[in-house]
């Protein structure tokens, strides 16, 4: 397990991350979200101890990185900084890092074959596309079959077949009980995937929650209901104190009321009711509330989290 304590990074003058407290659980998939330059990328390095924290810290199964003796059986990443040496081929590269590390070389090839690219395996890598460069990153931060997957936008310059197999190659680590933590930049690209959301805008944790919940909490959830007087229900559920969204001839969108309640009015009304609906707003209009700071989600004891940092 993972822990994030009170996660600071602080350039000149610029907090990149804001005192980030938070867990990566194993047998998940975390969606780490943000807008561009929220700070994920930042947070995956200091996880990674490529980027020092100017406050904070991280620990790895209560050990931090420096500590660990095998690093790479604990941890495997894709991020932007992954050192490719253009030159060789995708095999020599992968066979490279297992030969630093002590992984056998069918690893290397059970690799190869799992992420797709066993045919372009002794081309070198600067005729790699950018999906297959993403392929080859995810080869190599599976090599040492790690506890836990850390993948910066990995869906970038990936196809459609690329971004279906990344999805159900991610599923299936957290089947095994891996910890895969994604970071992305569209709510539409981990939702089919993450159980859990991790939200980070301008460096600070605003939402730390299962889709789940996420979609459940959200202020946008409302009843549309069709029925055969719209205008009279419409009175009805005012004055029982449902909260009117819209009405029309056609559609009545209703927050504030449960549907049973809404059954039970009509009923008593004799009115038939021709549809009643909830309706969940998309995850991603969710996250753009989120992230352009009109909605605070995160739980009470994460308010700390929220507080200026000292410059
Ligand atoms: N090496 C650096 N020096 C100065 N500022 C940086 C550096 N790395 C990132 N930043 C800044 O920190 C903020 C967070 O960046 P980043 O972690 O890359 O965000 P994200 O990955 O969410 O897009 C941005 O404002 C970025 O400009
Ligand atoms: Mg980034």
């Amino acid at each position: 397990m993972i822990k994030l304590k009170k996660l600071t990074k602080i350039y000149k003058d610029k907090v990149a991350v804001d005192n980030l407290s938070l867990e990566i659980q194993p047998g998940v998939v975390t969606g780490f979200l943000g807008p561009n330059g929220a700070g994920k990328s930042t947070t995956m390095r200091m996880i990674l101890n490529l980027t020092n924290p100017t406050r904070g810290e991280v620990l790895i199964d209560d050990e931090r990185y420096n500590n660990l003796r095998h690093p790479i059986s604990k941890i495997g990443a894709l991020i932007d900084a992954n050192t490719v040496n253009p030159k060789l081929t995708a095999r020599q590269h992968l066979q490279l890092i297992a030969t630093a590390s002590g992984i056998s070389t069918s690893r290397v090839d059970e690799m190869l074959q799992k992420t797709g690219i066993e045919k372009v395996k002794d081309k070198q890598i600067e005729q790699f596309s950018l999906g297959m460069q993403q392929r080859l990153g995810i080869a190599a931060a599976l090599l040492g079959d790690p506890e836990t997957i850390i993948l910066d936008e990995p869906f970038n310059g990936l196809d459609v077949d690329g971004i279906k197999w990344l999805r159900k190659l991610t599923k299936d680590l957290a089947k095994k009980g891996k910890a895969v933590l994604i970071s992305s930049h569209l709510m539409s690209e981990v939702q089919a995937i993450a159980e859990r959301i991790i939200v980070l805008a301008q460096g600070k944790l605003i939402a730390d929650m299962t889709i789940e919940e996420m979609s459940r909490r959200s202020l946008s959830m409302y009843l549309r209901i069709r029925s055969e007087n719209n205008l009279f229900l419409k009175t009805l559920l005012e004055k029982s104190g449902a909260h009117i969204q819209s009405a029309n001839i056609n559609t009545l969108s209703v927050r504030d009321v449960k549907m049973e309640k809404v059954g039970l009015i009509a009923k008593e009304n004799n009115i038939a009711i021709f549809e009643l609906t909830k309706v969940q707003p998309s995850l991603e209009k969710l996250f753009t509330e989120l992230t352009v700071g009109k909605v605070d989600y995160s739980s009470e004891d994460n308010s700390s989290k929220r507080e200026g940092v000292e410059r």
